[in-house]
Protein backbone atom coordinates (compact mmCIF):
# COMPACT_ATOMS: atom_id res chain seq x y z
CA UNK A 1 0.00 0.00 0.00
CA UNK A 2 1.57 3.16 -1.17
CA UNK A 3 1.76 6.28 1.71
CA UNK A 4 -0.97 8.44 0.52
CA UNK A 5 -3.50 5.49 0.08
CA UNK A 6 -3.12 4.38 3.59
CA UNK A 7 -3.07 7.82 5.08
CA UNK A 8 -6.74 7.74 3.28
CA UNK A 9 -7.80 4.61 4.43
CA UNK A 10 -6.73 4.97 8.06
CA UNK A 11 -8.90 8.30 8.26
CA UNK A 12 -11.48 6.45 7.26
CA UNK A 13 -11.26 4.57 10.24
CA UNK A 14 -13.00 8.03 12.42
CA UNK A 15 -12.68 9.57 15.63
CA UNK A 16 -10.09 8.95 17.79
CA UNK A 17 -10.54 7.16 20.67
CA UNK A 18 -11.62 7.32 24.63
CA UNK A 19 -8.58 6.18 26.94
CA UNK A 20 -10.42 2.73 27.55
CA UNK A 21 -10.50 1.68 23.78
CA UNK A 22 -6.24 2.45 23.52
CA UNK A 23 -5.70 -1.26 22.90
CA UNK A 24 -8.60 -1.80 19.75
CA UNK A 25 -6.84 1.66 18.60
CA UNK A 26 -3.44 0.62 18.27
CA UNK A 27 -4.78 -2.92 17.14
CA UNK A 28 -6.84 -1.43 13.82
CA UNK A 29 -2.83 0.19 12.75
CA UNK A 30 -1.39 -3.02 12.81
CA UNK A 31 -0.75 -3.85 9.38
CA UNK A 32 1.18 -0.03 8.95
CA UNK A 33 4.51 -0.02 8.99
CA UNK A 34 6.12 1.47 11.56
CA UNK A 35 7.79 4.20 9.16
CA UNK A 36 4.73 5.13 7.38
CA UNK A 37 2.88 5.33 10.44
CA UNK A 38 5.69 7.69 12.04
CA UNK A 39 3.72 10.83 9.97
CA UNK A 40 0.10 9.34 10.43
CA UNK A 41 -1.42 12.18 12.79
CA UNK A 42 -4.78 10.44 13.46
CA UNK A 43 -3.11 7.42 14.96
CA UNK A 44 -1.16 9.73 17.12
CA UNK A 45 -3.90 12.04 18.47
CA UNK A 46 -5.45 8.92 19.70
CA UNK A 47 -2.12 8.11 21.12
CA UNK A 48 -2.09 11.11 22.56
CA UNK A 49 -5.78 11.18 24.23
CA UNK A 50 -4.03 8.49 26.46
CA UNK A 51 -1.92 11.15 28.36
CA UNK A 52 -3.19 14.05 30.57
CA UNK A 53 -1.90 17.18 29.31
CA UNK A 54 -1.14 20.45 31.21
CA UNK A 55 -2.77 22.75 28.83
CA UNK A 56 -0.37 25.96 30.56
CA UNK A 57 2.20 25.26 27.87
CA UNK A 58 3.84 22.77 25.41
CA UNK A 59 5.67 20.20 27.02
CA UNK A 60 9.29 19.68 24.73
CA UNK A 61 10.90 18.69 27.99
CA UNK A 62 10.97 14.76 28.09
CA UNK A 63 14.20 14.62 28.80
CA UNK A 64 14.31 15.36 32.23
CA UNK A 65 11.52 12.23 33.01
CA UNK A 66 8.65 11.01 31.11
CA UNK A 67 5.29 11.72 32.89
CA UNK A 68 2.89 8.61 32.64
CA UNK A 69 0.15 7.93 30.25
CA UNK A 70 -2.87 7.70 31.92
CA UNK A 71 -3.42 3.79 32.22
CA UNK A 72 0.44 3.15 34.12
CA UNK A 73 -0.78 6.18 36.32
CA UNK A 74 -4.15 4.09 37.33
CA UNK A 75 -1.66 1.19 37.22
CA UNK A 76 0.79 2.53 39.90
CA UNK A 77 -2.35 3.97 41.80
CA UNK A 78 -3.50 0.61 42.20
CA UNK A 79 0.00 -0.81 43.28
CA UNK A 80 0.15 1.85 45.93
CA UNK A 81 -3.35 1.11 47.30
CA UNK A 82 -2.61 -2.57 47.19
CA UNK A 83 1.05 -2.56 49.15
CA UNK A 84 -0.66 -0.24 51.74
CA UNK A 85 -3.42 -2.57 52.19
CA UNK A 86 -1.38 -5.14 52.87
CA UNK A 87 1.67 -3.73 54.88
CA UNK A 88 4.28 -5.61 55.77
CA UNK A 89 2.72 -9.34 54.94
CA UNK A 90 3.28 -7.85 51.36
CA UNK A 91 6.82 -7.48 51.77
CA UNK A 92 7.34 -10.17 53.41
CA UNK A 93 5.78 -12.34 51.41
CA UNK A 94 5.61 -11.27 47.99
CA UNK A 95 8.07 -8.66 47.51
CA UNK A 96 10.68 -10.77 46.16
CA UNK A 97 9.17 -12.75 43.44
CA UNK A 98 7.69 -9.40 42.05
CA UNK A 99 10.93 -7.88 42.27
CA UNK A 100 12.29 -10.72 40.12
CA UNK A 101 9.04 -11.22 37.81
CA UNK A 102 9.92 -7.32 37.08
CA UNK A 103 13.58 -7.95 36.69
CA UNK A 104 12.94 -10.64 33.71
CA UNK A 105 10.58 -9.08 32.14
CA UNK A 106 12.91 -6.15 32.22
CA UNK A 107 15.98 -8.39 31.03
CA UNK A 108 14.02 -9.74 28.09
CA UNK A 109 13.36 -6.29 26.86
CA UNK A 110 17.11 -5.82 27.17
CA UNK A 111 18.04 -8.78 25.52
CA UNK A 112 19.74 -10.04 28.02
CA UNK A 113 20.28 -12.76 30.53
CA UNK A 114 17.82 -12.79 34.03
CA UNK A 115 21.16 -13.25 35.99
CA UNK A 116 22.67 -9.87 34.71
CA UNK A 117 20.28 -7.10 35.32
CA UNK A 118 18.96 -5.72 39.41
CA UNK A 119 16.30 -3.00 39.50
CA UNK A 120 17.68 -0.04 40.84
CA UNK A 121 16.42 3.32 41.54
CA UNK A 122 17.94 5.68 38.59
CA UNK A 123 20.96 5.55 36.42
CA UNK A 124 22.95 7.46 38.71
CA UNK A 125 22.79 4.77 41.24
CA UNK A 126 23.06 2.34 38.56
CA UNK A 127 26.53 4.05 37.19
CA UNK A 128 27.44 5.06 40.40
CA UNK A 129 27.47 1.60 41.67
CA UNK A 130 30.16 0.58 38.75
CA UNK A 131 32.46 4.05 39.31
CA UNK A 132 32.35 3.62 43.18
CA UNK A 133 32.30 -0.61 43.37
CA UNK A 134 35.51 -0.62 40.93
CA UNK A 135 38.68 -2.07 42.79
CA UNK A 136 41.14 1.26 41.99
CA UNK A 137 44.46 1.64 42.97
CA UNK A 138 46.56 5.24 43.23
CA UNK A 139 47.40 6.34 39.62
CA UNK A 140 44.66 4.13 37.07
CA UNK A 141 43.00 6.08 34.84
CA UNK A 142 39.32 6.29 33.56
CA UNK A 143 38.18 7.86 30.42
CA UNK A 144 34.81 9.78 30.07
CA UNK A 145 33.81 12.83 27.94
CA UNK A 146 32.99 16.48 29.13
CA UNK A 147 29.27 16.12 27.46
CA UNK A 148 28.64 13.06 30.25
CA UNK A 149 26.02 13.67 32.95
CA UNK A 150 27.51 15.73 35.72
CA UNK A 151 26.28 12.90 38.40
CA UNK A 152 28.71 10.49 37.20
CA UNK A 153 31.64 13.20 36.04
CA UNK A 154 31.37 13.83 39.95
CA UNK A 155 31.60 10.36 40.99
CA UNK A 156 34.36 9.97 39.25
CA UNK A 157 35.96 13.12 40.94
CA UNK A 158 35.28 11.30 43.99
CA UNK A 159 37.19 8.17 43.13
CA UNK A 160 39.87 10.60 41.72
CA UNK A 161 40.40 12.06 45.32
CA UNK A 162 39.72 9.02 47.12
CA UNK A 163 41.94 6.39 45.55
CA UNK A 164 44.42 9.10 43.53
CA UNK A 165 42.43 7.78 39.96
CA UNK A 166 43.40 9.80 37.07
CA UNK A 167 40.31 11.26 35.09
CA UNK A 168 41.05 12.05 31.12
CA UNK A 169 38.12 14.16 30.10
CA UNK A 170 37.37 14.01 26.22
CA UNK A 171 34.95 15.95 24.18
CA UNK A 172 32.44 14.69 21.55
CA UNK A 173 32.20 17.18 18.47
CA UNK A 174 28.48 18.37 17.33
CA UNK A 175 28.43 17.06 14.14
CA UNK A 176 31.35 14.28 13.50
CA UNK A 177 32.39 13.56 10.11
CA UNK A 178 32.43 9.77 10.98
CA UNK A 179 31.72 6.91 13.99
CA UNK A 180 35.91 6.62 13.51
CA UNK A 181 36.41 9.99 14.34
CA UNK A 182 34.65 9.28 17.91
CA UNK A 183 36.28 6.18 18.57
CA UNK A 184 39.46 7.60 17.76
CA UNK A 185 38.49 10.37 20.53
CA UNK A 186 38.17 7.78 22.90
CA UNK A 187 41.02 5.70 21.52
CA UNK A 188 43.31 8.49 22.22
CA UNK A 189 42.28 8.67 25.99
CA UNK A 190 43.75 5.45 26.64
CA UNK A 191 46.67 4.37 27.66
CA UNK A 192 48.44 1.24 29.28
CA UNK A 193 46.84 2.54 33.09
CA UNK A 194 43.05 2.87 31.83
CA UNK A 195 40.58 0.88 33.37
CA UNK A 196 37.49 1.72 33.11
CA UNK A 197 35.49 4.08 30.19
CA UNK A 198 32.58 5.61 30.31
CA UNK A 199 30.32 6.32 27.41
CA UNK A 200 26.81 7.92 26.70
CA UNK A 201 24.32 5.78 24.86
CA UNK A 202 22.60 8.94 23.69
CA UNK A 203 24.39 12.59 25.00
CA UNK A 204 21.67 14.31 27.35
CA UNK A 205 22.23 17.56 25.97
CA UNK A 206 22.43 17.13 22.18
CA UNK A 207 20.59 13.92 21.82
CA UNK A 208 23.53 12.67 19.37
CA UNK A 209 23.57 8.66 19.76
CA UNK A 210 27.40 7.66 20.01
CA UNK A 211 28.88 4.54 18.46
CA UNK A 212 28.63 2.47 21.04
CA UNK A 213 30.03 -1.39 19.85
CA UNK A 214 32.71 0.33 18.21
CA UNK A 215 34.02 1.97 20.87
CA UNK A 216 33.88 -1.03 23.32
CA UNK A 217 35.24 -3.39 20.17
CA UNK A 218 38.30 -0.69 20.40
CA UNK A 219 38.52 -0.40 24.55
CA UNK A 220 38.71 -4.65 24.72
CA UNK A 221 41.48 -4.69 22.45
CA UNK A 222 43.10 -2.51 24.54
CA UNK A 223 42.01 -4.02 27.43
CA UNK A 224 39.69 -1.64 28.93
CA UNK A 225 36.20 -2.56 30.42
CA UNK A 226 33.55 0.00 29.24
CA UNK A 227 30.44 1.46 31.17
CA UNK A 228 27.62 2.94 29.09
CA UNK A 229 25.32 5.59 30.16
CA UNK A 230 21.92 4.76 28.57
CA UNK A 231 19.63 6.83 30.50
CA UNK A 232 17.84 7.94 27.51
CA UNK A 233 18.84 5.43 25.51
CA UNK A 234 16.48 2.75 26.86
CA UNK A 235 12.72 2.54 25.46
CA UNK A 236 13.22 5.54 23.42
CA UNK A 237 15.25 3.33 20.25
CA UNK A 238 15.54 -0.08 20.11
CA UNK A 239 18.60 -2.28 20.69
CA UNK A 240 19.45 -5.26 22.76
CA UNK A 241 22.74 -4.89 25.09
CA UNK A 242 24.57 -7.71 24.93
CA UNK A 243 24.98 -6.78 20.81
CA UNK A 244 26.21 -3.41 22.48
CA UNK A 245 29.58 -6.15 23.21
CA UNK A 246 29.94 -3.43 26.72
CA UNK A 247 30.55 -4.21 31.03
CA UNK A 248 27.91 -2.32 32.22
CA UNK A 249 25.21 -0.18 31.32
CA UNK A 250 23.12 1.51 33.71
CA UNK A 251 19.75 3.45 32.91
CA UNK A 252 16.10 4.71 33.95
CA UNK A 253 13.39 3.95 33.98
CA UNK A 254 11.35 7.22 34.49
CA UNK A 255 12.32 8.72 31.49
CA UNK A 256 11.86 6.85 28.09
CA UNK A 257 9.93 3.64 29.31
CA UNK A 258 7.69 5.98 31.58
CA UNK A 259 7.94 4.17 34.57
CA UNK A 260 6.79 6.03 37.91
CA UNK A 261 9.79 8.37 39.32
CA UNK A 262 12.52 6.26 40.81
CA UNK A 263 13.45 3.39 39.19
CA UNK A 264 16.64 2.03 37.03
CA UNK A 265 18.32 -0.95 36.19
CA UNK A 266 22.39 -1.80 35.89
CA UNK A 267 23.00 -4.40 33.88
CA UNK A 268 26.57 -6.42 34.40
CA UNK A 269 27.73 -9.27 32.10
CA UNK A 270 28.16 -12.08 33.88
CA UNK A 271 32.13 -12.37 33.97
CA UNK A 272 32.15 -9.11 35.56
CA UNK A 273 29.89 -9.28 38.17
CA UNK A 274 32.66 -10.87 41.08
CA UNK A 275 34.87 -8.00 40.40
CA UNK A 276 32.73 -5.72 41.77
CA UNK A 277 32.47 -3.92 45.33
CA UNK A 278 29.47 -3.42 46.38
CA UNK A 279 28.14 -0.34 47.51
CA UNK A 280 26.06 -1.53 51.23
CA UNK A 281 26.70 -4.96 52.29
CA UNK A 282 25.23 -7.96 51.20
CA UNK A 283 23.97 -10.55 52.05
CA UNK A 284 26.96 -13.00 53.48
CA UNK A 285 24.79 -16.45 51.44
CA UNK A 286 25.30 -14.92 48.12
CA UNK A 287 27.73 -16.25 45.89
CA UNK A 288 30.54 -13.55 44.15
CA UNK A 289 29.15 -13.94 41.15
CA UNK A 290 25.14 -13.00 42.27
CA UNK A 291 24.32 -9.52 41.03
CA UNK A 292 21.90 -9.07 43.43
CA UNK A 293 24.95 -8.34 45.60
CA UNK A 294 25.06 -5.08 44.00
CA UNK A 295 21.57 -3.65 44.86
CA UNK A 296 21.03 -4.13 48.31
CA UNK A 297 20.14 -0.75 49.26
CA UNK A 298 17.08 -0.85 52.17
CA UNK A 299 13.78 -0.91 51.61
CA UNK A 300 12.48 -0.02 48.20
CA UNK A 301 9.13 1.92 46.53
CA UNK A 302 7.96 -1.55 45.42
CA UNK A 303 5.14 0.08 44.31
CA UNK A 304 6.95 2.16 41.65
CA UNK A 305 8.85 -1.29 41.17
CA UNK A 306 5.98 -3.31 40.55
CA UNK A 307 4.85 -1.11 37.58
CA UNK A 308 7.53 -1.78 35.80
CA UNK A 309 5.45 -4.31 33.99
CA UNK A 310 2.39 -2.15 33.11
CA UNK A 311 5.43 0.60 31.36
CA UNK A 312 6.70 -2.23 29.43
CA UNK A 313 3.01 -3.41 28.65
CA UNK A 314 2.25 0.29 27.27
CA UNK A 315 5.59 0.42 25.79
CA UNK A 316 5.19 -2.76 23.59
CA UNK A 317 1.28 -1.98 22.83
CA UNK A 318 2.57 1.24 21.15
CA UNK A 319 5.74 -0.32 19.71
CA UNK A 320 9.12 0.11 20.18
CA UNK A 321 9.66 0.18 16.02
CA UNK A 322 6.96 2.54 16.14
CA UNK A 323 7.48 4.68 18.91
CA UNK A 324 11.63 5.32 17.77
CA UNK A 325 10.09 6.41 14.35
CA UNK A 326 8.36 8.40 15.85
CA UNK A 327 10.33 10.24 17.97
CA UNK A 328 12.93 10.46 15.06
CA UNK A 329 9.83 11.44 12.98
CA UNK A 330 8.86 14.37 15.05
CA UNK A 331 12.76 15.78 16.04
CA UNK A 332 13.46 15.75 11.97
CA UNK A 333 10.16 17.15 11.23
CA UNK A 334 11.08 20.70 13.14
CA UNK A 335 15.19 20.44 13.11
CA UNK A 336 14.89 20.26 9.14
CA UNK A 337 12.79 23.44 8.83
CA UNK A 338 15.53 25.09 10.78
CA UNK A 339 18.62 23.88 10.72
CA UNK A 340 19.91 26.26 7.43
CA UNK A 341 18.47 29.45 8.83
CA UNK A 342 21.40 31.47 9.30
CA UNK A 343 21.58 32.18 12.93
CA UNK A 344 20.46 28.67 14.10
CA UNK A 345 22.55 26.29 15.57
CA UNK A 346 21.19 22.63 15.52
CA UNK A 347 23.75 21.11 18.03
CA UNK A 348 22.26 17.58 17.06
CA UNK A 349 23.73 15.56 14.25
CA UNK A 350 21.87 15.20 10.94
CA UNK A 351 22.11 11.46 10.06
CA UNK A 352 19.14 9.26 11.08
CA UNK A 353 21.06 6.95 12.89
CA UNK A 354 23.39 9.38 14.73
CA UNK A 355 19.83 10.79 17.02
CA UNK A 356 16.36 10.05 17.52
CA UNK A 357 13.75 11.98 18.92
CA UNK A 358 15.76 14.67 20.96
CA UNK A 359 17.57 17.48 19.22
CA UNK A 360 19.53 20.72 20.76
CA UNK A 361 19.22 24.14 19.14
CA UNK A 362 20.93 27.57 19.57
CA UNK A 363 20.53 30.80 18.41
CA UNK A 364 23.76 32.61 17.27
CA UNK A 365 24.25 35.58 20.15
CA UNK A 366 21.67 34.42 22.87
CA UNK A 367 21.91 33.05 25.85
CA UNK A 368 20.38 29.77 26.60
CA UNK A 369 19.00 30.85 29.17
CA UNK A 370 17.40 34.10 27.40
CA UNK A 371 15.90 31.76 24.91
CA UNK A 372 14.39 29.14 27.24
CA UNK A 373 13.09 32.06 29.03
CA UNK A 374 11.86 33.53 25.60
CA UNK A 375 10.10 30.56 24.40
CA UNK A 376 8.07 30.10 27.29
CA UNK A 377 7.03 33.46 28.26
CA UNK A 378 6.51 34.90 24.37
CA UNK A 379 5.93 30.93 22.65
CA UNK A 380 4.54 29.09 25.66
CA UNK A 381 6.66 26.54 25.19
CA UNK A 382 8.71 24.86 27.44
CA UNK A 383 12.29 23.69 27.49
CA UNK A 384 15.60 23.53 29.13
CA UNK A 385 18.67 25.62 28.49
CA UNK A 386 22.04 24.16 28.34
CA UNK A 387 25.04 26.09 28.10
CA UNK A 388 27.99 24.18 28.69
CA UNK A 389 30.78 22.03 27.09
CA UNK A 390 30.78 22.71 23.34
CA UNK A 391 26.48 23.10 24.04
CA UNK A 392 24.86 26.34 23.84
CA UNK A 393 21.01 25.99 23.15
CA UNK A 394 17.70 24.46 24.32
CA UNK A 395 17.49 21.07 24.90
CA UNK A 396 13.69 20.16 22.45
CA UNK A 397 12.39 16.42 23.69
CA UNK A 398 9.37 15.97 22.26
CA UNK A 399 7.30 12.30 22.99
CA UNK A 400 4.90 10.35 21.80
CA UNK A 401 2.07 12.66 22.51
CA UNK A 402 3.44 15.63 21.09
CA UNK A 403 1.64 17.08 17.49
CA UNK A 404 3.46 18.63 14.77
CA UNK A 405 1.26 21.65 15.32
CA UNK A 406 3.35 22.61 18.35
CA UNK A 407 6.44 22.21 16.82
CA UNK A 408 5.45 24.59 14.13
CA UNK A 409 5.39 26.98 16.75
CA UNK A 410 8.55 26.38 18.08
CA UNK A 411 9.79 26.69 14.24
CA UNK A 412 8.03 29.64 14.20
CA UNK A 413 9.44 31.22 18.07
CA UNK A 414 13.08 30.02 16.09
CA UNK A 415 12.48 31.49 12.92
CA UNK A 416 11.19 34.77 14.27
CA UNK A 417 14.09 34.68 17.10
CA UNK A 418 16.78 34.08 14.28
CA UNK A 419 15.68 37.26 12.35
CA UNK A 420 14.98 34.99 9.41
C1 LIG B 1 22.81 10.94 30.32
C2 LIG B 1 22.24 10.89 31.71
N1 LIG B 1 22.78 10.04 32.58
C3 LIG B 1 22.31 9.92 33.83
C4 LIG B 1 21.25 10.68 34.26
C5 LIG B 1 20.78 10.52 35.66
O1 LIG B 1 19.48 10.05 35.70
P1 LIG B 1 18.75 9.97 37.13
O2 LIG B 1 18.67 11.37 37.66
O3 LIG B 1 17.42 9.40 36.81
O4 LIG B 1 19.59 9.12 37.97
C6 LIG B 1 20.65 11.59 33.39
C7 LIG B 1 19.52 12.42 33.82
O5 LIG B 1 19.03 13.28 33.16
C8 LIG B 1 21.15 11.68 32.07
O6 LIG B 1 20.62 12.53 31.19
Amino acid sequence: MNKRTFIKNISLLGVTPAFSHIDKWISEYEHIMPADLASAEIFWEGIRKGYRLKPDYINLENGYFCFLPKETLENFITHVREVNYQGSYYMRTKRFDDNKAMAEKLAALAGCSKDELVITRNATESLDLIIGGTHWQAGDEAVMAEQDYGSMLDMFKLVAKRHGVINKIISVPNHPASDEEIVDLYADAITPKTKLLMVCHMINITGQILPVKKICDMAHSKGVKVMVDGAHAFAHFSFSIPDLHCDYYGTSLHKWLSVPLGAGFLYVKKENIAEIWPLLADSADLKDDDIHRLNHTGTPPVHTDLSIANAIDYYLKIGARRKEERLRYLQHYWSDKVRNLPNVMVNTPVEMERSCGIANVGIKGMKPADLADTFLKKYNIYTVAIDYANVQGCRISPNIYTTPKELDQLVKALTELAGS
